[in-house]
């Protein structure tokens, strides 16, 4: 991998004993992004789509630019691509937008992996319409296999919402094979790309996936800001569920036009800064190639997963990592607490159900200590990870009853 300049990341600079690992929260940002978000709010840092002077001019060709450099990050047309606030705005703008097309004879197709944010308006939308909601089984690695979707699909099949790589686990579901299927049926397939598009080369038209969801904070950006990409015919079909400035043709005292995708689903004054940030994140990661960026975290993880794998103290729930997420527990131990043992070594991780209780309940634990790489990463954190692991377990031996 090009090597990543530690110094393009004041925060890492700030804090130089400190091993960031929680990548999969959110990432830290290169000082190209911090300078172009500066830029904007000390340039040309006013509303885009409504003055006619220049610098107004300015902000909406810097923010509609984006557009076209996401658009060529994942293989689509700008007007796909739908400016959201983030993965959870961007699946609960569908789920509502996608409500009027579900009936009660419906079915509604997630899975134990899926990030609250993917099954909760899920939930919702099934107790609106009647529809069911069905839980597709993973196999013994946790992943969504074809085998065992093939045995959730049907006619009745509306909706399948598929994680691509899991926030807890970080395995990588195969969204491509799952998307044939499900078409197979003309179910519409939504695919969670929260820690897939930071992390690996995602391919829209490739996947054949109808919604794709990911976040810009995670993948070097600001947050605040998000991407909801969707197939033009059929997202442009949708009704927007949000309204307001900007989205409308025209509004008259009792009905009102509104322009097509994308602007019709981006009421309101956006995260300005928030977006025409993530362009400068975006041409980072291009830099590194993003198979480069997805084998340096896989590394990083495998090697901890190698260290630790045989320690019995541990339940280790990601064995042979897939990205650069790795999970465990101390056997007996609250992950909060093994967690803050991490930090007395300056490591920082999360600990939880990370938003994703059922994959948590599904492995029978309260919780999980999650460690995540990313670009910033270096084998010595990944060292000093497993070092400050066999050190917690020293220290908590006395405490298991
Ligand atoms: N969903 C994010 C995580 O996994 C915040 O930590």
């Amino acid at each position: 991998m090009n090597e990543v300049k530690r110094a393009d990341f004041p925060l890492l600079e700030n804090n130089k004993e400190m091993i960031y690992l929680d990548s999969a929260a959110t990432s830290i940002k290169p000082k190209q992004v911090i300078d172009k978000i500066n830029e904007y709010y000390t340039t040309y840092g006013v509303n885009v789509h409504r003055g006619v002077y220049d610098m107004s001019s300015r902000a909406t060709d810097e923010y509609e630019d984006v557009r076209n450099v996401v658009a060529k990050f994942i293989n689509c047309k700008p007007k796909e691509v739908v400016y959201t606030k983030g993965t959870t705005n961007g699946l609960n703008m569908l789920a509502n937008m996608l409500l009027p097309k579900i009936n009660k004879d419906d079915e509604i197709v997630v899975s134990v992996l899926d990030h609250h944010s993917a099954v909760m308006p899920w939930q919702r939308v099934a107790k609106a319409t009647g529809a069911k909601l069905i839980f597709v089984e993973l196999d013994e690695n946790n992943k969504i296999t074809v085998e065992n979707f093939k045995k959730v699909l049907n006619n009745k099949t509306k909706v399948v919402n598929i994680t691509y790589v899991s926030n807890v686990l970080g395995v990588v579901n195969p969204v491509k094979e799952l998307t044939k299927l499900a078409h197979e049926f003309n179910s519409i397939v939504i695919c969670d790309g929260a820690q897939a598009v930071p992390h690996m080369k995602v391919d829209v038209k490739d996947l054949d996936v109808d919604f794709l969801a990911f976040s810009s904070h995670k993948m070097l950006g600001p947050t605040g800001s998000g991407i909801l990409y969707g197939k033009y015919n059929l997202l442009n079909s949708l009704d927007p569920v949000e309204f307001g400035g900007d989205m409308n043709d025209g509004v008259e005292m009792y009905e009102a036009t509104y322009k097509d995708a994308p602007e019709k689903f981006e009421a309101g004054t956006p995260s300005i800064a928030g977006l025409i940030g993530l362009k400068p994140a975006i041409q980072y990661l291009e830099n590194i190639g993003m198979d480069n960026v997805h084998k340096h975290s896989l590394e990083l993880a495998t090697y901890v997963a190698e260290h630790i794998r045989n320690n019995e103290m541990l339940e280790l729930y990601t064995k042979y990592p897939e990205s650069g997420i790795i999970t465990f527990n101390i056997k007996g131990i609250h992950p909060h607490d093994t967690a803050t043992y991490l930090s007395t070594h300056n490591i920082c991780v999360r600990a939880g159900h990370h938003c994703a209780q059922l994959i948590t309940h599904y492995l029978g634990c309260m919780g999980t200590v999650r460690a995540s790489f990313y670009i910033y990463n270096t084998l010595d954190d990944a060292k000093k990870l497993v070092e400050a692991i066999n050190a917690a377990c020293d220290y908590f031996k006395e405490w298991i009853i």
